[in-house]
């Protein structure tokens, strides 16, 4: 089949060169002319595990091109995934869809024959509608179907979530779509995906459903953590415990930082106003939203107490800044607020993350990028180990680190506290 993303970020790029993969011609679009020219040259724009070696594999096969021409790019194609990005509206109540709405305009001058048009990026419901609304302003109703199809991959493990799915999400009720579609994705059915046909607006919410729920559930471990801090009980055992309850599951139980990414934080609050819109209270989700928020407040009030108040001057050292592990991606990681609270209170950062220097602090004083995670230690007062990553799981601090009397913040919980202990080394986790 010929497909066309636009939008070559996270999600376009790894499910059109998925798809692509799976023997479609693809057309990865984007406006930015860089991100094409690089990806073009064999420069990937994002860190995805396997992403570099599946996008030369198919480029190579003519199978996968990039462009900038989205008009010429929709006319060329039968298929059609809008993925471009849906952040939070500048005054935080709910989905900017302006990159969304644009692409609407811009698509349905180059629509001439049948095109089913489809909605990855996560949309607030009802925004299918709209779509509609604006390409049939300009185009006969005939001409063209809009579908959502929510996308569920994580970063990280983009490339085996999209390959195997537990769910494919399809929303229309127009049978001739729906058979188009089942036919695009049975190569994943076939490998046990489950594929959902429902209503446009149900697939719209169950994207939001689904990872408020997830927010949920860390935001739920990460409060029971603060109560184990003071009743001397590890929070990895509760963990453990509730996590083998089929009905609960151990994913995203894990106490931790604050959740973050690009799309927990901006997820919860799109669902929010449009309930709010509806006149219906998801004070469920409110209060999440609200406890992550206070999430990182908690932890460097933590920092604070580990260093008896004693900040100014002090050398901290962070392994890992990006939100969560295998992914470079900084949006709303709680690194961006810790790191430059920090430093108003007078400490020096260091900090070493596997996918390398980040410009979010490159403007700040007293912080320091190291190449390795020697040199990001070896001073160090105080190590937080921000966020999990392979690399930080079994480092000899005591041999590493000059500084005799220094201390480690496991905001991970990666290491066992009791060999901390034997190791005499003084360790901090998080709910314990
Ligand atoms: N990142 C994830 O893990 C993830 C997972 C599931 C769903 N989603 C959803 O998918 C959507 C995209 O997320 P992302 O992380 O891939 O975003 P992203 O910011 O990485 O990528 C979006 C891309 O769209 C491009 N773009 C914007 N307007 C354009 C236009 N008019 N023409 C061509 N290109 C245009 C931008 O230049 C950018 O490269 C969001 O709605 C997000 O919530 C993201």
């Amino acid at each position: 089949m010929k497909l066309c993303m636009i939008g070559t970020g996270y999600v376009g790029l790894v499910s059109g060169v998925c798809f692509s993969d799976l023997g479609n011609d693809v057309i990865c679009v984007d406006r930015d002319k860089r991100k094409v020219e690089d990806l073009k040259n064999g420069i990937i724009p994002i860190y995805e595990p396997g992403l570099d070696e599946l996008v030369l594999k198919n480029y190579n096969n003519k199978r996968l091109k990039f462009s900038t021409d989205l008009k010429d790019s929709v006319s060329r194609s039968d298929i059609i995934f809008i993925c471009v990005g849906t952040p939070t509206k500048k005054n935080g109540d709910g989905a900017d869809l302006s990159q969304i709405f644009n692409v609407a305009k811009e698509i349905r001058s180059s629509i001439s024959k049948f095109k089913i048009i489809i909605t990855k990026s996560t949309v607030p419901v009802t925004t299918g509608d709209e779509i509609e609304k604006i390409i049939s302003q300009k185009i006969s109703k005939k001409l063209f179907s809009v579908i959502s199809n929510p996308e569920f991959l994580r970063e990280g493990e983009a490339i085996r979530d999209f390959t195997y799915p537990d769910r494919v999400v399809i929303g229309t009720m127009d049978k001739k779509s729906n058979k188009i579609l089942k036919n695009l994705y049975s190569p994943l059915i076939s490998k046990g995906a489950k594929y959902v046909n429902t209503s446009r607006r149900a697939a719209e919410l169950i994207k939001y459903a689904s990872n408020a729920f997830l927010a949920t559930k860390i935001t739920f471990i990460n409060e029971l953590a603060n109560l184990c801090e003071k009743i001397d009980v590890n929070i990895e055992d509760i963990s453990i415990g509730m996590g083998l309850d089929k009905r609960i599951g151990g994913r995203f139980l894990r106490a931790g930082p604050a959740y973050g990414g690009s799309c927990f934080p901006k997820d919860t609050k799109a669902i929010a106003a449009t309930a709010d819109k509806y006149h219906t209270n998801l004070s469920v989700i409110k209060s999440v939203i609200k406890s992550n928020e206070n999430r990182s407040l908690l932890l460097l009030k933590r920092v604070e107490d580990i260093l008896k108040n004693k900040i100014k001057n002090k050398k901290i050292c962070f392994l890992g800044v990006t939100f969560k592990a295998n992914t470079d991606d900084m949006r709303d990681s709680s690194s961006l607020l810790m790191i430059p609270s920090l430093i108003k209170k007078g400490a020096k950062i260091n900090y070493f993350d596997p996918t390398g220097e980040k410009n979010n602090f490159k403007k700040l004083k007293n912080v320091k990028y190291s190449e390795n995670i020697n040199s990001a230690i070896k001073e160090s007062d105080l190590i937080i180990i921000h966020t999990e990553w392979n690399d930080f799981k079994s480092i000899n601090f005591k041999n590493k680190v000059q500084n005799k009397k220094f201390i480690i913040f496991d905001m991970r919980n990666i290491y066992s506290s009791k060999k901390m202990k034997k190791l005499k080394i003084k360790y901090f986790g998080v709910g314990c």
